[in-house]
């Protein structure tokens, strides 16, 4: 299994290229089920989940190509991949795919618009919290699905086709909106639904599905109005860079100092951060081309932060804000209220000398002066890149294990940081 190394202690200086959004192109992909017609999505980024969302749309039918290039020279940026699902040859989303990824369970929306069935099994995924479909199947039975749960598959019947309805959601939920989105793209008459998520994710799979002939107002908002049509055609449709990348990198400069641009980012996707981030010490300033985060020799200030539904500072980020915080001149807070299970980067956040006492859904921490290299392993996706974070600034040397967690959702890591001048290899094995 890969490792990362990391030897800390250098600033970063430089451009990293921000790739196209993960949360972003999975539900765009999965929205090329809706028509028998081809969807280009253009800038998806090269990454182990998004190669495992398109075997996973394979075993329905659906056909991918990589613009112009063969499969194995499509490690690049900003890949164009079309996704043509001419015929639905299985509405089954079986155990063993959708186990390995929480999202490919979104697949139940778009099948049983199109085809009147789905069945799909419960999914897998990150270990951070329950994570339950609750949503989804309350959403889907609104607008006239009947659904059952059975040896650990929901299976949704619509023989005649589903019926736009007024659905308040109870909670906010990105991958319920983004499934009754497509859902109710394809039935007839009118969907309200209140409450909606309104991350810039969802506003990119609204403005796709409209390319595509939906007819889908408010996406950004609180309440999205979907007028329902027959039938929904291809498109070529652009992913939207990656906020959380985007963060991401602005705390390690925040962490480490130096100067970077982050290339192609998009400040008006994570203001709420950006702000967070700014008022620890770093200097933000949007440009032409994207962001430069600066930071000089002055410390790291620290802030209370509570994780919430966008346009609030977002739980994908937290881990990494925690790990800006171990290093702070005095105590934040961080309040986790997305997940309730989000804090296993402490315990090893700690290895590296941290201190993080945590208080219910609160981590309390007690910046130090400086961190100490160790092993650390990675539990989680986004918890994976926080260690990445506190090994740029930990004095020494920190091997970071399980590095395929940060492989499902971050681009090319060790490239862009070295390129700025990190000490950061993969170590293959
Ligand atoms: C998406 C993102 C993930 C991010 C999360 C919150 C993708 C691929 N993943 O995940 O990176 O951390 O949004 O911004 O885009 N819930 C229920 N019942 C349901 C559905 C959700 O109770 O039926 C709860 C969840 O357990 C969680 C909360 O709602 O506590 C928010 O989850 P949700 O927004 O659905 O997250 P995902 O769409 O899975």
């Amino acid at each position: 299994m890969d490792r990362i190394r990391i030897v800390g202690g250098n600033e970063l200086n430089g451009t990293i290229p921000i790739s196209g959004a993960k949360n972003a192109a999975l539900p765009l992909m999965i929205a090329s089920l809706l028509t028998n017609e081809t969807l280009s999505l253009e800038n998806v980024p090269h990454l182990a989940d998004v190669e495992q969302l398109t075997r996973i749309l394979g075993n329905h039918g659906v056909d991918y190509s990589v613009n112009g290039r063969r499969e194995e020279q499509a490690s690049i940026y900003a890949r164009t991949v079309n996704f043509t699902a001419g015929n639905i040859v299985d509405t089954t989303a079986p155990y063993e795919l959708v186990s390995k990824m929480r999202a490919s369970f979104w697949v139940i929306g778009p099948l049983l618009a199109r085809m009147g069935e789905a069945r799909v099994s419960l999914p897998g995924g990150c270990a951070i919290g329950t994570r339950p479909v609750d949503l989804f199947i309350d959403g889907l039975k609104a607008l006239g699905a009947e659904i059952e749960i059975e040896q650990g598959y929901v299976l949704a019947r619509a023989p005649k086709g589903l019926v736009g309805n007024r659905y308040v959601f109870p909670k906010v939920s990105v991958g319920a909106t983004h499934v009754l989105m497509m859902a109710a793209s394809l039935a007839k008459g009118e969907t309200v639904l209140e409450n909606a998520a309104r991350e810039p994710e969802v506003v990119n799979l609204a403005d796709c599905l409209n390319a595509m002939g939906a007819k889908i107002s408010g996406a950004g908002t609180p309440r999205i109005v979907i007028e329902g049509v027959a039938s929904l055609s291809g498109a070529t449709h652009r992913v939207i860079p990656d906020r959380i990348e985007t963060g991401t990198y602005a705390m390690a400069v925040a962490m480490a100092g130096g100067d970077v641009l982050l290339e192609g980012a998009r400040p008006d996707l994570l203001e709420t951060a950006l702000e967070v981030i700014s008022r620890t010490g770093a200097e933000i300033t949007p440009v032409n081309s994207g962001i430069r985060v600066r930071r000089n020799g002055s410390g790291i200030l620290p802030v209370d932060v509570v994780t919430e539904p966008f346009p609030g500072f977002p739980t994908d980020l937290q881990a990494q804000f925690m790990g800006l915080m171990t290093m702070a001149k005095g105590q934040s807070k961080i309040t986790e209220t997305i997940f309730e299970n989000r804090f296993m980067h402490v315990q090893e956040l700690a290895r590296l000398g941290a201190r993080i006492t945590l208080s219910g859904q609160t981590a309390i921490v007690d910046g130090v002066s400086q961190l100490k290299g160790a092993p650390v392993m990675a539990t989680d996706l986004r918890a994976s890149v926080s260690l990445v974070i506190a090994g740029l600034a930990a004095e020494g040397e920190t091997i970071v294990n399980r590095v395929y967690h940060l492989d499902r959702g971050f681009e090319r890591l060790e490239e862009k940081l070295s390129g700025c001048g990190a000490t950061v290899e993969r170590l293959s094995s």
